[in-house]
């Protein structure tokens, strides 16, 4: 019987619970996904330890806690240490241990949806933004070993900061997002990973399509609306475009790896979760 979670505020409609109960099933594993809210006017501290005492075999970890977390586990893997940051922690014999699944789940959303992408690695990316989301997948996609990734945002500083990340075999360049606007041609593919085009923030892409390449992957890991304005517009022009959605299931089905040892096949799980998200 596994014991699963998740903590964060707000955490009510996160759709965790929904995924990992599917992955149970699909993985014919016994267990239950429960959410554990933590509010800001709550003793984080007191909470953790109340966490502990419940022996989960491994929770979640969301926005604001991903860093918060770090102080009470025993060990974190490589990439979470690189991230600073956790949104899986494993029990292993009563030691926490903490991981960040957000890059190795994008590209394996990448991977299941465009594996010709991955026959070459001379490949040109581009990231858009520099937050904590732009940074697990210029890590993953580095490690994989792509030649070229690209940043832009809007604080040049924090795209700098990504790209101390990179290794030997990768180059990266900084641009403005305007520059950005002005060389999108020159892309395979474009990852979007800014809050613009959520329904709750700004609609409009961030960037100017008009310069985009049919030949041209382009990516956005927003998911509310399904399909974000740049990828409608990038559609309309011809290009391929993967929604955001689907990174969240294989983070997550990297998260049930870490703590089942099981790897349920998400690609038929992509249409139910659409179907999830557009009835709300
Ligand atoms: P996440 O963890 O989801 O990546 P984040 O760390 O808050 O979220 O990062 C948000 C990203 O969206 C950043 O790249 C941010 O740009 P800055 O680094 O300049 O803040 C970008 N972003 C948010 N609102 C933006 C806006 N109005 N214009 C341009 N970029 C914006």
């Amino acid at each position: 019987m596994y014991k699963l979670g998740l903590i964060g505020y707000p955490i009510q409609h996160s759709l965790s619970p929904w995924i990992h109960e599917r992955l149970l099933q699909k993985a014919e594993l016994q267990g239950e996904y429960r959410l554990f809210e933590i509010t800001p006017e709550d003793d984080f501290k007191e909470k953790v330890l109340e966490l502990k005492e419940k022996q989960l075999d491994g929770f979640n970890v969301t926005v604001p806690y991903k860093e918060k977390i770090i102080p009470y586990l025993n060990d974190m893997d490589d990439i979470a240490k690189e991230m600073q940051a956790v949104n899986t922690v494993v029990n292993e014999k009563g030691r926490w241990v903490g991981y960040n699944t957000d890059g190795i789940g994008y590209v394996r959303s990448l991977e299941n949806a465009y594996p010709d992408l991955f026959e070459h690695l001379n490949r040109k990316i581009m990231i858009l933004g520099a937050g904590g989301a732009a940074r697990g997948i210029y890590y993953a996609l580095t490690k994989f070993g792509f030649a070229q990734i690209d940043i832009a945002n809007r604080t040049q500083e924090k795209a700098e900061d990504i790209a101390k990340l990179g290794k030997d075999n990768t180059k990266t360049k900084i641009f403005t997002i305007e520059e950005a606007s002005r060389h999108l041609d020159e892309y395979d593919l474009i990852i979007q990973t800014t809050s613009i085009g959520m329904k709750s923030v700004d609609l409009k892409p961030i960037v100017q399509l008009n310069r985009l390449n049919p030949e041209t992957i382009m990516s956005d890991i927003v998911y509310q609306p399904l399909k974000t304005q740049i990828l409608q517009d990038a559609e309309r022009l011809g290009a391929r475009i993967l929604l955001g959605h689907t990174m969240l299931l294989y983070q997550a089905q990297y998260a049930f790896e870490i703590w089942t040892g099981m790897c349920p096949d998400v690609q038929e799980m992509e249409y139910e979760l659409l179907a999830v998200l557009e009835g709300r």
